[in-house]
Order: C-alpha cells, then structure tokens, then sequence
C-alpha cells in the first residue's frame, strides 16, 4: 500500500523510524508511552501505521499545554482566527486528492466519497471564516431606568474531540474549524483505525500556524490512544466541552463521565434512518436516493438508510426494483473507477453483519439479496459484501438496531399516521426522509406530529447532509448539533451583561433594601 500521499503532505516528518508519534501538540511531538498497536486497511488488510496508545498520565502534559494555548488563542481578535481557518481551508483544498487519498486507504471509502469527504472540511472552513464575523450577542432592554443590557458571546475553552473512522476528516473539520473561530484549542482523539487521517489534518494545520507566529501551534492538537485515553479526556476538567461521534455505547460512557464534572458533551451518536415511501412518491427519484443512502459508504454513515417504510400496495415493485438496481452495484476495490461499494472497516464489522442476517431470519426476515461476502475481483484481505435487502415485520427486534453495515430493512404500512409511528418508533432519532408527492403527507412528516429526527427530509434521501444546516439528531442519537446553523454556540460560553449608566441604583423586581 502506497503511501505517498502522506509524504506529499509532509506527514513523514512525524514519524520516528516506522513507528508514529501519538503526542502532536505543535511544541510537542512525542511517541505513546501505552501499548503498541497497528492500523491496517480495510481495502486488503495490509498494515498501515503502527503507534504506541498515548497514555492518561501523557494527557496531563497536553492539557496543560492547551490551557497556556487557551489564554493566547481567546485574546485574538475573532477575523484572525478566521484567517487561520481561512488558510486551512486553502491547504485542504490544494491537497485535496491526497487527503482523499489517506481516507480511502485507512476508512475504504470509494474515492468520489473520500472526495466528498475533504469537500465538507473545505465548505465548513468557508462557512467558519464567515461566522468569525457574526459571534453576534443580543442587545435587551433593561426594566431598569438608566440601565441596559447585552449578551456576548465568550470563548469557552479547549474542546475535546473524539471522532469515529467512518469520518475521519469531516466530524473533526466541522468541530475544529467552529473551536477555532470561537477561540478554543481543539484537541482531537482520533479513531484508532484512522490515526493517519489524523496526521494528515495535523500536518496541514500546522503548515499554515508555523506562517502565523501570533497563534499557539498547540491550538490544534492530536492524541493518539484508546479508551482508557478516551475516558481520561471525559474526566479531565481542562475540556468544558466532549465532543463525540460514535457509537450509542460509547457515547453514554463519555457523557456519563463528562456529566459527573458538570461539563458539557456534543453527542452524534448512532442512527437507525428510515425513509417512508408514499404511493404518491417519484419511484425513479427515490430508487436513486435508496440506493446510495442504504448502499453508499457500504453503509458505514451514520446516516445510511436502514430501514425503507413502503406502502405495501407498492413494496413489491419497488423491491424487485431495487434488487434489480443493487445487482448491477460495483462492489471493489475503492480506489477503482466506477467502483460503488467499498469495503466494510474489518472482520470484526463483517461479523456483526453476518450475525444480524441470521438473527433477521429468525425474527422472520427473508433475505431478498445480497448479504453474501465478495472475493472475486477484489483485492484479498477486505472483508467486501454485496448490500443486502430483508423484507421483515417493523417490529422485529434486530430492525430496532443499528448494525453499521448495508442492511436495508424493508418493512410495509397501510396509512401515513402507522408509517410515522414506524419512523419513530425506535430509539435512535438522527435522519429520516419522505418520497412523496402529496403537498399533506411532506408537511405532516416535518411537523410536530411527524418525524421525531435532527434531520427530515422530503424528497431525497437520509445521508449526505449539507454542512450549513445543524448536524445531529434526539434520543439515543445523543441530541447534539454540529456544523451549520447556530451549532458555532456550543463552543462559547454566554455572558449576560446588565450596565447602569444612571446615577442611582434601583434593584430588579422592584426591590426595596433600605
Ligand atoms: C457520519 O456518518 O458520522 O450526512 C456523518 C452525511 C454526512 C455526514 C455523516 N454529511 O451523510
């Protein structure tokens, strides 16, 4: 596997002999001082990097270091942290094929999605750079003669971020280029199946901070570890903010933890996205949504389709359709051209996948295709599948599960109101969507008695979510929002502030004390 990519981008210069540095903190490169561990790649299983776990007792010297990091970075000016995320951008767009590039080799996706991928980190530098501008408070009237009062909009402090290898690069940009603008250093906790990726964002950071001696290199910082790292992050009081992708399991672990301190956490925790299918619906429209949101990233976002709610007078055709449609899906190599489905993460995912087919067909699930492992074709050493489709019952346990895999669930109902009682009747809550013709059906699912998700969708599919909108969803999916919208609020800390510029000093509510 080739890794020439990373040496374009200047990553070779932190490594030591084979192994990398797992400490990147600007003024400190340093090896983990934990267990060894090696990342391969989901494409052929070939080893890719091997690290040492940064360990707890390693965390107290970076924390110290972004705190110092803390006082410089809150002082500048919002517009100059702007730039500085104005400069990133410019460095991710010049490599932006090798970044691609490093995402392909460490998380397998194909790479028009790899691409995709970098793009978000672009796009949510551009909408960062903006927002530096607009940290904008509310001017209030006082009930007070004399009186007024103000909000503003404070840096809040370093932010912690742990992200998950399905993406990489985005999860971190959205939090990092929002932190940095807000002025927060941002230490990031990388997936371990994606440590490179985070060497690389590392990398073209630190090329634009070492032309802007004014800003802490340690600003944007990187720990390599595992979970004990994971979990010495959400008890150390240096972070007012966790932020976590990832699984539910983990997610309640940091939260838990993060919550015994009182500090804040920003979870985007796992999904279970369905999308009702009405008799109305465009059927060629939504047979290209289905197909890449259930298909796409072999089903590793945590906004794939899961589970396809159809009107039972159209379930038939419409899966014959779609079995037709996932026949003829390329699966391979995704470095490939024209190569559609990629491979799973490891042996591990592939197994969970398995599992679920069996525990569908004992909950009286029929495998209408796909489900099986690819070795013809694809490099050896991934663990490649085709997509599967199951017809089964909405209330079969195994469909109330996230398996991060390509599973579509094909689950039937009669009128609107059961198919939103379907939607909504599991515990996750990130991304639904809608095919639908009917002007009432669109607006009842977007209402208050409709879609209970962060994100609905009327007419495309659940996955591939633009940066400039909140990220996020409710319930198990952890309630956090990321990226667009006001999400830049929850890296600040709001003052109120009330000033008197009268001669006299009257108490709220009316208050006599004299
Ligand atoms: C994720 O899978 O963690 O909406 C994030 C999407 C992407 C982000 C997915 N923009 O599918």
């Amino acid at each position: 596997m080739s890794l020439t990519c990373l040496e374009t981008l200047g990553v070779n210069t932190l490594k030591q002999g084979d192994i990398f540095y797992s400490v990147l903190t600007g003024n400190t490169l340093a090896l983990g001082k934990g267990a060894e561990f090696s990342a391969y790649s989901p494409i052929d299983g070939a080893k890719l990097s091997q690290f040492n776990n940064a360990t707890p007792e390693q965390l107290e010297t970076v924390s110290a270091e972004l705190k110092e990091a803390f006082k410089v970075l809150r002082t500048i000016p919002a517009p100059r942290r702007g730039e500085l995320v104005r400069r990133i951008g410019e460095e991710a767009r010049k490599y932006k094929e090798e970044l691609a590039q490093v995402i392909s080799l460490e998380a397998g996706k194909i790479v028009p999605e790899a691409l995709g991928e970098v793009q978000e980190w672009i796009d949510v530098c551009d909408f960062a750079v903006g927002q530096s501008r607009m940290l904008h408070g509310l001017s209030i009237v006082s009930e007070r003669p004399g009186h007024r009062m103000m909000e503003q909009w404070q840096p809040l402090g370093p932010v912690a971020v742990i992200t998950a290898f399905n993406f990489p690069m985005a999860v971190w940009a959205w939090n990092t280029m929002l932190g940095l603008v807000c002025g927060d250093p941002v230490l990031l906790k990388p997936s371990e199946k994606a440590p490179l990726c985070a060497l690389a964002m590392y990398q073209i950071a630190q090329n634009v901070l070492a032309d802007m001696p004014d800003i802490p290199k340690a600003v944007v910082s990187v720990m390599i570890g595992d979970r004990d790292l994971g979990e010495a992050i959400a008890a150390n009081d240096t972070f007012p903010l966790v932020s976590a992708t990832g699984s539910t399991t983990m997610g309640r672990a940091v939260a838990t933890t993060v919550a015994g301190r009182l500090g804040r956490s920003l979870l985007e925790l796992g999904g279970n996205n369905a999308m009702i299918v009405s008799p109305t619906a465009d059927l060629d429209l939504a047979l290209r949504a289905i197909v890449f949101s259930a298909a796409g990233t072999a089903g590793q976002r945590c906004t794939t389709l899961r589970r396809l709610i159809t009107h039972e007078s159209i379930v038939d055709g419409l899966v014959e359709r779609l079995a037709k449609s996932y026949g003829s899906l390329r699966v391979g190599n995704p470095l490939e051209d024209g190569t559609l489905v990629g491979p799973l993460v490891d042996d591990g995912s592939f197994s969970r996948m398995q599992a679920a087919l069996v525990t569908a067909k004992k909950q009286g699930g029929e495998v209408v295709c796909g489900g099986e492992r690819v070795t013809e074709g694809v490099p050896a050493g991934g663990f490649y599948v085709r997509p599967a489709i199951v017809r089964i019952a909405h209330d079969a346990l195994i469909v109330h599960e996230e398996t991060f895999a390509p599973i579509l669930y094909v689950l039937t109902y009669r009128n609107f109101d059961e198919a939103i009682d379907i939607q909504n009747e599991v515990p996750q809550g990130l991304s639904s969507a809608v095919f639908t013709e009917s002007l009432r059906e669109a607006e009842m699912f977007m209402s208050p008695e409709g879609s209970d998700c962060g994100i609905a969708n009327v007419n495309i599919g659940t996955s591939g979510a633009e940066i400039g909108g909140a990220f996020g969803g409710e319930k198990e999916t952890g309630g956090g929002r990321e990226s667009g919208s006001d999400a830049w609020r929850n890296y600040m800390r709001r003052t109120t502030n009330t000033i008197n510029y009268g001669g006299d000093l009257p108490l709220a509510q009316g208050i006599v004390f004299e």
